[in-house]
């Protein structure tokens, strides 16, 4: 490319002359409206609204297609057996997940650690000793709807499966750190059967 009729700008670094070749106008619209675009981009995608990214609908869309599958299971019993069954299944688990996604994360934080509601990720409960007291504490609340009561916001196999997630988060590791210990420390879920004894605490959140 020529470049012989061109203007020579006047000023000069150590001697070096530079030409006058002002960028494209195409390239200094895509520059400005890109940066005019990543402000609502950002506002929209990263102000932590559940359910705008695409990670957030592909796991909306999982846990949507299995509560189809709900006449699969029937309905599930809130007791120890089934929440200690549950517990080892990381399909169903999922939809525990996303029903504490939108419920529970206000109040117990998104790996559990606590913020106005306790700390469900170490030793410590107040309401609970047995699997199934964690789905009446959340099936009726507690500390007068403090804890609200979900029995009639859930459906039964949701408030089975969100138990499950949430027995699953004791033992986790939260990546900040977790609200101080509420109640009494209490032994290890029993679950009804051994063979249904769940594996190694999930990682929660994230
Ligand atoms: C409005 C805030 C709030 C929301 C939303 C909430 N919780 Fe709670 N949760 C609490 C409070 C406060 C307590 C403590 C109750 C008490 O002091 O007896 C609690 C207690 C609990 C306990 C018993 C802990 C213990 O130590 O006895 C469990 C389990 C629990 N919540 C699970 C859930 C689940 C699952 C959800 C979502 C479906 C949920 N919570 C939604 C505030 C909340």
């Amino acid at each position: 490319m020529s470049m012989d009729n061109e203007q020579v700008r006047e000023h000069s670094f150590d001697g070096i002359q530079e030409y006058d070749n002002p960028l494209p106008g195409w390239w200094k619209f895509l520059f400005w409206a890109s940066i005019l675009f990543s402000g609502p981009y950002f506002f929209f995608y990263h102000t932590g609204v559940e359910g705008r990214s695409v990670a957030d609908d592909y796991n909306a869309a999982v846990s949507a297609n299995l509560r189809l599958q709900f006449a699969e299971i029937g309905e599930l019993k809130p007791d120890r057996a089934t929440i200690g069954k549950y517990m080892g299944e990381s399909n169903w688990l999922k939809v525990g997940e996303s029903v504490y996604k939108s419920n529970c994360v206000s109040c117990h934080g998104a790996e559990g650690q606590g913020l106005v509601g306790p700390n469900l990720t170490d030793d410590f409960y107040k309401n609970v000793i047995h699997l199934e007291d964690i789905a009446k504490v959340v099936g009726e609340g507690a500390a007068a709807q403090a804890m609200p009561a979900w029995k009639n916001r859930l459906h039964p196999n949701e408030l089975v499966l969100v138990s499950a997630y949430v027995a699953r988060m004791r033992g986790s590791k939260p990546s900040m750190a977790g609200k101080e210990p509420y109640g009494q420390r209490i032994g290890p879920w029993e679950t009804a059967d051994a063979e249904t004894k769940p594996a190694e605490p999930i990682k929660t959140g994230g």
